[in-house]
């Protein structure tokens, strides 16, 4: 079985990002064949400034790796190490229907938020369809927002395999439930594009800053809660804290006696614990980018060596070799 996934070095990475894909990700790793990558291809449809991409990358390097990626089990490596991948775009490109682009929710979505669209974003779902098809992956695990993206893949791999003959592997998305979409300080979805994100590393006091600010309602201490499942520090805590801890907050919430401040400190605590040796690694390893550099570096040359396999079968099944 073969696993893939990617994330953009599009700014820092947060927790949303890390249940709803780093952690299955690295689970995954154990039970198969993982290919993972620093997609910097994509992160030029929304950032435009070169140093901060590199920066990015690098930091999306670190964090993976201190969180337990284990470059002994999975293949960990830039997108753009493997510039076959967009040499596959174009054979995709041209079975890919307009209105199925149209229709892509996270491209409407950033046009609504004032995004200016380039082509490179319309076509984003393409290149993440060559993403995934040119390693012939099995399983895709991705939060709940990219699953689209793979059902695009899933559309394109069929029209190519019609058109052309038995040519690429049909991929699964794999999204967990519980973290489908981890909320952000302001309650909607985390996501780096909405400013409401809790990052994964970082300095202790502003971070704390943040999880006390989290919005919350006017309603007082001593007033029951019988909406306690629906408050975002229980929802937070709930990733965090051991589960029996975490319901009995939310029976105190929802009885009533527990303030909104006291929840936000036993949530911070959770949340700073729970990462602690994650940032002694980190630590660790920015004072050894050169392994980090050469840990993708090797890793670009496996996944190059399958990728060309794969885009040769493609070329040949349409007639370009
Ligand atoms: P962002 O929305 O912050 O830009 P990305 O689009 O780079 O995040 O997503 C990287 C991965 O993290 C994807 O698999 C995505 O589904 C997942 N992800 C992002 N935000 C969340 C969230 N709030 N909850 C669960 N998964 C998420
Ligand atoms: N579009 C994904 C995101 O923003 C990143 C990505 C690019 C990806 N290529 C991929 C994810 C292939 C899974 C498989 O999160």
């Amino acid at each position: 079985m073969r696993i893939l996934s990617g994330i953009q070095p599009s700014g820092a990475l947060h927790i949303g990002n890390y249940f709803g894909m780093m952690q299955p990700a690295m689970e995954l790793q154990n039970e198969g064949e993982a290919y993972y990558f620093i997609a910097n291809y994509h992160s030029m449809t929304s950032l435009f400034d070169a140093d901060q991409r590199r920066k990015n990358t690098t930091a999306v390097a670190l964090d993976f790796l201190a969180c337990g990626l284990d470059p002994a089990k999975a293949v960990f490596f830039r997108q753009s190490d493997v510039p076959e991948v967009t040499e596959l775009t174009w054979l995709l490109t041209t079975l890919t229907p307009m209105p199925m682009l149209e229709n892509c929710h996270s491209y409407k979505d950033k046009i609504a938020k004032g995004l200016k669209p380039n082509h490179g974003l319309f076509a984003y779902p393409v290149l993440m369809a060559a993403d995934i098809l040119i390693y012939d992956s099995n399983i895709v695990p991705v939060g709940r927002d990219q699953k689209q993206h793979v059902e695009v893949t899933r559309d394109i791999a069929v029209k190519f395999n019609m058109q052309y003959g038995e040519t690429f592997v049909l991929p699964e998305p794999r999204i967990r439930a519980e973290v489908s979409a981890v909320p952000g300080t302001d309650g909607q979805k985390m996501s780096k594009s909405y400013d409401n994100t809790i990052e994964i590393f970082g300095e202790e006091k502003p971070l704390r800053k943040k999880i006390m600010r989290l919005v919350m309602d006017s309603r007082p201490p001593e007033e029951p809660k019988p909406d306690a499942d629906q408050n975002i520090a229980i929802q937070l805590l709930k990733l965090f804290a051991p589960a029996d801890l975490a319901q009995q907050t939310e029976d105190q919430l929802r009885a009533g006696g527990l303030g909104y401040g006291d929840l936000k400190k036993t949530l911070f605590e959770h949340y700073w614990n729970y990462f602690k040796k994650a940032r002694a690694q980190r630590a660790e390893l920015e004072n050894n980018l050169d392994h980090v550099n050469q840990v993708l570096k090797n890793s670009a040359q496996k996944a190059r060596a399958l990728a060309s396999t794969v885009l040769d079968r493609a070329k040949k099944n349409c007639g370009l070799s």
